[in-house]
């Protein structure tokens, strides 16, 4: 493995064989934890306050202490990178309420367990972003806790693992009729020259979703944070997804049906090339 040889785990690099944790974990009894997916590029880690904001947030939503301070986290974050060789790649970084006697009852003095995995990633396949993908459409069966990034993630997991089978690029949820999010990315869709997204109402506080809903009305495009419906997206103009391992991504087809032209939309390609300038500029090390 050329990567994740070392592990940060509560305060250590270790090596990634001898990472262990409790059989009585609460992140796997109870995905009693919260995580973050943070995008390497130049070595800097991109983005990192507003992981930092909403890892902190996750904590105190949950009343899990977090064993290090901000500051500490962003160093662990760098440390677990450098450490593995990882300039342009994610960190994965994972915090549970530790180990205890399997009882539902937040426990007394346990330790919270902080693991940070770093991987290379060079980023999504450039034929997508050139072709753009396809997604499926799933039910939204989540919970009322999709704005906290927990480790909870089976919904998404199934309903990923459905749009994969179907040689799909990604799941779009779809709750009461209305289309939330992806299984791990952010959805928009354009209609008329104006950019739809779903408010942060019980979905994930993306920190793609909001770079690009900033950055497009700097560049004087409407955004409306509004629920639109399943058969709106359908007969929209353009669909994107946005994420962090995503990035902005434009999708071409949802449920075997052809959006718009076909072909990646004007909106989407302004969109794309936004977030590319700022990844460019943090890989430069000219922003943070
Ligand atoms: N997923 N919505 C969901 C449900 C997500 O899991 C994610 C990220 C996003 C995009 O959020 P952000 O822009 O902050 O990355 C939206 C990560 C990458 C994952 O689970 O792998």
């Amino acid at each position: 493995m050329t990567n994740s040889e070392l592990v940060y785990l509560n305060g250590e690099l270790v090596p990634y064989g001898e990472a262990k944790i409790s059989v009585e974990d609460r992140g796997f009894n109870f995905s009693d934890g919260i995580y973050e997916v943070i995008r390497v590029v130049g070595g800097n880690a991109f983005r990192i306050e507003s992981h930092l904001d909403r890892f902190e947030g996750g904590a105190r939503a949950l009343e899990i202490e977090l064993p290090l301070t901000r500051d500490g986290v962003h160093e662990a974050v760098l440390e677990a990178a450098r450490a593995n060789g990882v300039t342009e790649g994610t960190v994965y970084v994972q915090l549970s309420r530790g180990a205890a006697p399997r009882k539902h009852a937040f426990p007394e003095g346990a330790r919270p367990t902080l693991v940070i995995l770093a991987r290379l990633f060079p980023g999504p396949a450039p034929e997508h972003f050139e072709k753009g993908v396809e997604v499926l459409t799933q039910p939204d069966l989540r919970w009322g806790y999709c704005e906290v990034k927990t480790v909870g993630l089976l919904p998404n997991v199934i309903a990923f693992q459905h749009a994969r089978s179907e040689g799909c690029f990604e799941a779009i949820l779809v709750r009461d009729g209305i289309v939330t999010e992806g299984s791990h990315s952010s959805t928009f869709c354009v209609r008329d020259g104006i950019v739809y997204t779903h408010p942060i109402d019980n979905i994930l506080p993306s920190i793609t979703r909001k770079y690009l809903i900033e950055a497009y009305r700097t560049e004087g495009v409407e955004v409306r944070e509004v629920g639109v419906r399943i058969e709106e997206y359908r007969a929209a103009d353009e669909i994107l997804l946005a994420g962090t391992t995503t990035e902005v991504m434009p999708v071409v087809q949802v449920d075997g049906e052809l959006v718009g032209s076909g072909r990646p939309g004007e909106l989407t390609r302004l969109g794309m090339e936004l977030y590319r300038r700022d990844l460019e500029a943090v890989r430069a090390g000219k922003a943070g």
